[in-house]
């Protein structure tokens, strides 16, 4: 029996099915590499060139958090439910750290399953 982190595609996952959806499946992260502490900074994900149909869509993307030196991570911080061709396959969001940390990206299509991405963020 797998583990429920054993299903999430990222972009270290072996799988040859995996890989050949990577390009247009694995969330693309914008964001800056260092902040202030305590001052607000954008976060954009989106997802390219993949389908945007009732069929075949992203459905979901949600952001975690893992703060350096916390006892228990990830943190929760935002999500964005999307609707089929209505809602474009991104999400963007307004974050404050006060502490470093690596932001953790997870989007899912309803035909291949979740796939993360992460970016490290340093609090200066
Ligand atoms: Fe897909």
């Amino acid at each position: 029996m797998k583990k429920f982190g054993e299903q999430i595609y990222t972009p270290e996952v072996e799988d040859k099915l995996a890989i050949s959806k990577r390009e247009n499946h694995t969330p693309r992260i914008e964001a800056p590499k260092e902040v202030k502490a305590g001052e607000v900074f954008a976060v954009r994900i989106y997802i390219q060139g993949h389908p945007n149909t009732v069929q075949h869509s992203f459905r979901w993307i949600e952001l975690y958090f893992y703060e350096t030196g916390r006892d228990f991570n990830p943190i929760f911080v935002a999500r964005a439910e999307l609707t089929p061709e209505i809602a474009e396959q991104e999400a963007s969001f307004k974050l404050k750290l006060n502490k470093s940390g690596v932001l953790y990206a997870l989007a899912y299509c309803n035909l291949h399953g979740l796939w993360e991405n992460r970016v490290e963020i340093n609090i200066v």
